[in-house]
């Protein structure tokens, strides 16, 4: 069995998963979404603090598994300092007390793994991953094959939500509040497409915040009118992208995983998009569409299986990570 620790941003998680059927024995996460939605944002020091007093009490309940435990994983990257540090911490210390391996899991390829949570690995997959954090098309090939097609060039799909519902005086996190406030109004606010006339594969969400703002400064509007054109465009920009990428790259098989990608309007856009091109769409199961440490263990076991192990003196932790660009790996791999 390999025991999963995730603490990278606001959820509190830990998994217990076997590693030959990768079945699911153990799953709790704590939320702290109540205490950061005072400040419309995840507080650093906060999130940090909260974590170091849920993560003993979830362990507390493990116990039962330890003398089975092969590894121990964490999120090591990316996410903010101050809390990938605490599971990090309890990580090692579990690795130098019980005597087992070290492994250090990315947090946006552990995301593509909560697509296959008791479930084989889909492969060649391609990935828009849409989260507080990131908003990436990735291309999948397995645990030590992903690269990048495209990134966001600022603020994030998940994030663009929570600043709209910040600034509209509603709370955090801001995904669920404007999906929801959005269903009450109509799409008649006039707002800009992100990068229309940009001939790259790209994403883009401060110029549409900005105009956000401007509008509701300008109180012609209605919350729920904004909401709705608001998260209509955000989500057209992504439909604008992957329908490039797509054109492109020529997926079978397309997933859309993060905490945004419970979006339902975002998932209907892209029912349509696999009935007109003709690939196959994932998701995760809700349940692990936001942050949990059941696709860190899920990505682990691959990572068990490749001895892809850290010891525990030398895992860093990883704030912001780079995937290489597929087109330069194609290269890499059309010289060797
Ligand atoms: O993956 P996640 O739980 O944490 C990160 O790794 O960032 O994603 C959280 C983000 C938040 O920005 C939240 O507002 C957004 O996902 N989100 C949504 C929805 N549910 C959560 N965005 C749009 N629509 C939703 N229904
Ligand atoms: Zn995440």
């Amino acid at each position: 069995m390999i025991l999963a620790i995730e603490s990278s941003c606001d959820d509190t998680s830990i998994a217990v998963m076997e590693i030959q059927n990768k079945k699911l024995l153990f799953h709790k996460k704590i939320s702290q979404e109540t205490e950061h939605s005072l400040y419309g944002g995840v507080v650093p020091e906060l999130a940090s603090r909260l974590h170091a007093e849920a993560l003993p009490k979830i362990l507390e309940q493990t116990k039962e598994f330890f003398p089975k435990l092969k590894a121990v994983a964490v999120t090591n990257a990316p996410g903010l300092s101050v809390t990938l540090q605490e599971g990090v911490m309890m990580a090692k210390a579990l690795s130098i007390s019980l005597n087992i391996p070290l492994i250090g899991v990315n947090h946006l390829i552990g995301h593509i793994y909560s697509l296959f949570i008791e479930k084989e690995e889909i492969k060649p997959l391609t990935v828009l991953l849409v989260s507080g954090g990131h908003t990436k098309i990735l291309n999948f090939n397995g645990i030590d094959s992903v690269c990048e097609i495209a990134t966001t060039m600022d603020d994030s799909f998940g994030e663009s939500f929570d600043k709209a519902a910040k600034m509209l005086g509603l709370g955090y996190p801001g995904g669920p509040v404007i999906e929801n406030l959005a269903k009450k109004g109509s799409d008649i606010v006039p707002l800009p497409l992100p990068l229309k006339n940009s001939p790259e594969i790209a994403f883009s969400y401060s110029g549409l915040k900005n105009a956000v703002r401007l509008v509701i400064e300008g109180k012609k509007y209605k919350s729920e009118d904004i909401a709705a054109s608001f998260q209509t465009k955000a989500i057209e920009h992504l439909i604008f992208m992957c329908k490039r990428a797509i054109k492109k790259y020529h997926p079978s098989n397309f997933a859309i995983v993060g905490g945004a990608s419970a979006n339902l309007k975002l998932r209907e856009e892209f029912e349509k998009l696999a009935r007109k091109f003709g690939f196959k769409l994932f998701y995760p199961e809700m349940k692990y569409t936001s942050d949990n440490a059941a696709m860190i263990a899920r990505a682990a076991v691959e990572m068990y299986k490749r001895n892809m192990f850290t010891d525990y003196k030398d895992i860093k932790i990883i704030p912001r990570v780079r995937f290489e660009k597929c087109e330069s790996l194609k290269k890499r791999e059309e010289k060797n």
